[in-house]
């Protein structure tokens, strides 16, 4: 994966060094505990929702036990809700009564006693914000998602929410609390590219090294990083800046009673180590109640994380990402300095020989990152004329460490990958985000050049992601057409295999695979693999916009068959 440029290298290197953070959403709604949209989806009156405020009282609240546990499960940085839709402000607020301290009998500023946590355990503290969507002030305009069962929104004058509200809060915000590592923008639809400018350059003025993400404005290209959408983990290929992917633990951000839909602790580390691999940040969510507690299962599942990061965070935090433009079967890979990591998922473990191609770099020698004494033997061929160069790795035959084992790679040389896509293990998957998009009539065709190393007879499978709800049929009415070298099949996709446990896909998506056909390849060499369709498409530049496709169009995957 290319070098990222970015312009403000040093504020923003904390951040890329971090590769995992804590987000915390907590807020008035804990108290009904059905997730921080209950106020609009229930069309609560603004006068009935102020009255939480009258019982609010989280008084088992601990910054040191929330800043403690972040530490313990391996996060570098906490970001937590100041202000959510529900326009509660959860810090002491002078420019609105409407807030944890004025109006509650807890009468705390939590976040300014997590700011004092923070600084004594030396945690990045970061605030999320709610610039645009409000629904208890009578002046806030979003683009869809407003209260209109209190105000009219013809009556609106958004100014007065803008000017006296948002900026004296983000001001508040960055001056009360020291230094902030973050401000967090959320939905900041119908928001004018003026104000969203004008948002940045107060952020910056108060204090020059916090980060803004991209979700302060709709507009393309704001942020110094990219937040993507909920819970999406891009395909390779897709970032041009810093990122981060906003993933819940349940399926919920606010505290909601009835949630026990949990990610297993060995699902979130792949998540992770695949997020880790593209070059992007995890910011992992826990929903606090109303008494000020972290649920028990959420706990849990951060402490498990932590004992897997304190042996293997070596692997993740300050690392690059793949230089490998495809994801691999067995796992992902992360680069630092001179070590190459391999993550192989206990999952896919299977003992014996890996072997990896396109791998060009001499190697001083390679282990096991949680067991340095164990190492692993390993046997380099390098066929320059012919363009081959194979890594083979053998394998003890247990996976050596708890849910996902890295084996580091010691290098002897600069690092040095055939950055072609190269079947690995009769496997190649080739991400749209590196495609060649080409406008042909009605439909764009996405190209790549793939090497094969073995001739045979391959499956050819599209992978696409589903948004719950949307008919498929509906989707795929037309046909595609798929290309390798001189090969071509016309298909009509279907939903073929429904993918339960995706490392890359989650809530609201679902990784479907449909079949193309199969293809044989008569010798090995460079073959271009064409596909024809309407649903093609350059990329989308703002999250938003992405994250609001009904078919996610991800990868083509080729599959060499038994002969
Ligand atoms: C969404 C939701 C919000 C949540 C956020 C987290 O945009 O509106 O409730 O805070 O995503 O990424």
């Amino acid at each position: 994966m290319k070098e990222l440029m970015v312009e403000n290298r040093s504020s923003v290197d904390w951040f890329t060094d971090a590769r995992f953070g804590m987000f915390i959403h907590w807020g008035l709604y804990a108290a009904i505990g059905k997730g921080e949209w209950v106020m609009y989806g229930q069309k609560i009156p603004v006068k009935e929702y102020e009255q939480l405020t009258e019982t609010f009282n989280p008084n088992l609240f601990n910054a040191k036990e929330w800043v403690s546990l972040a530490k313990r499960a391996g996060m570098k940085y906490i970001v937590i809700t100041a202000k959510h839709h529900d326009g509660f402000a959860m810090f002491h607020s002078k420019a609105d009564k409407f807030n944890i301290v004025d109006s509650t009998p807890f009468g705390r500023d939590p976040l300014k006693e997590l700011a004092e946590e923070c600084a004594l355990q030396g945690m990045k503290l970061c605030f999320y914000y709610s610039h645009v969507i409000d629904w208890h002030h009578p002046h806030s305009i979003h683009d869809s998602a407003n209260n209109t069962w209190d105000y009219h929104l013809e009556e609106k004058a958004f100014y007065h929410y803008w000017n006296r509200l948002v900026k004296p809060q983000v001001t508040e915000l960055l001056t009360q609390y020291g230094p902030i590592g973050l401000i967090w923008f959320d939905t900041s639809g119908g928001l004018s590219k003026k104000d969203s400018e004008e948002m940045v350059q107060l952020v910056k003025s108060l204090q020059p090294d916090c980060l803004v993400n991209s979700r302060v404005s709709h507009w393309p290209d704001f942020g110094d990083f990219q937040s993507k959408g909920d819970n999406e983990i891009p395909m390779s290929g897709e970032d041009t800046k810093p990122w981060e992917t906003p993933m819940t633990l349940n399926k919920s951000w606010g505290y909601s009673a009835g949630d026990d839909h949990y990610k297993s602790t060995d699902s979130i580390i792949r998540k992770m180590v695949n997020i880790a691999s593209k070059g992007g940040n995890l910011l992992l969510n826990v929903g606090p109640d109303e008494r000020g507690e972290i649920p028990e299962l959420s706990v849990e599942k951060l402490k498990e994380i932590g004992d897997w990061m304190d042996k293997n965070g070596e692997s993740i935090y300050g690392t690059k990402g793949s230089p490998f433009p495809y994801e691999f079967d067995w796992g992902a890979v992360t680069v630092k300095e001179n070590k190459v990591f391999l993550h192989i998922h206990n999952q896919k473990w299977s003992s014996g020989s890996l072997r990896i191609n396109g791998f060009k770099t001499r190697l001083h020698q390679a282990y096991i990152l949680s067991n340095p004494q164990q190492k692993i033997s390993f046997m380099q061929e390098n066929r320059e004329n012919e363009g081959l160069y194979r890594l083979q790795l053998e394998l003890p035959e247990e996976p050596p460490c708890q849910l996902s084992s890295v084996i580091v790679l010691e290098l002897a040389e600069e690092l040095k990958i055939d950055p072609a896509f190269i079947e690995q293990s009769g496997v190649i998957k080739l991400d749209f985000g590196h495609a060649k998009i080409e406008r042909e009539q009605q439909q764009n065709a996405a190209e790549w050049q793939v090497k094969i190393a073995e001739k045979g007879k391959y499956e050819v499978h599209l992978i696409t992601y589903k948004r719950t709800g949307v008919d498929w049929k509906n989707e795929f009415a037309d046909s595609m057409k798929i290309a390798i070298g001189n090969e071509s099949k016309s298909v009509m996709p279907n939903e073929d295999d429904i993918i339960e446990d995706s490392e890359t896909c989650q809530h609201p998506y679902t990784e479907i695979h449909s079949h193309l056909g199969i293809f044989e390849i008569e010798r090995p060499g460079l073959y271009s693999l064409r596909l024809h369709s309407s649903k093609v498409r350059e990329k989308p530049k703002g999250p938003e916009i992405w994250q609001a496709a009904a078919v996610k169009l991800r990868a083509v995957k080729m599959i060499k068959m038994e002969s």
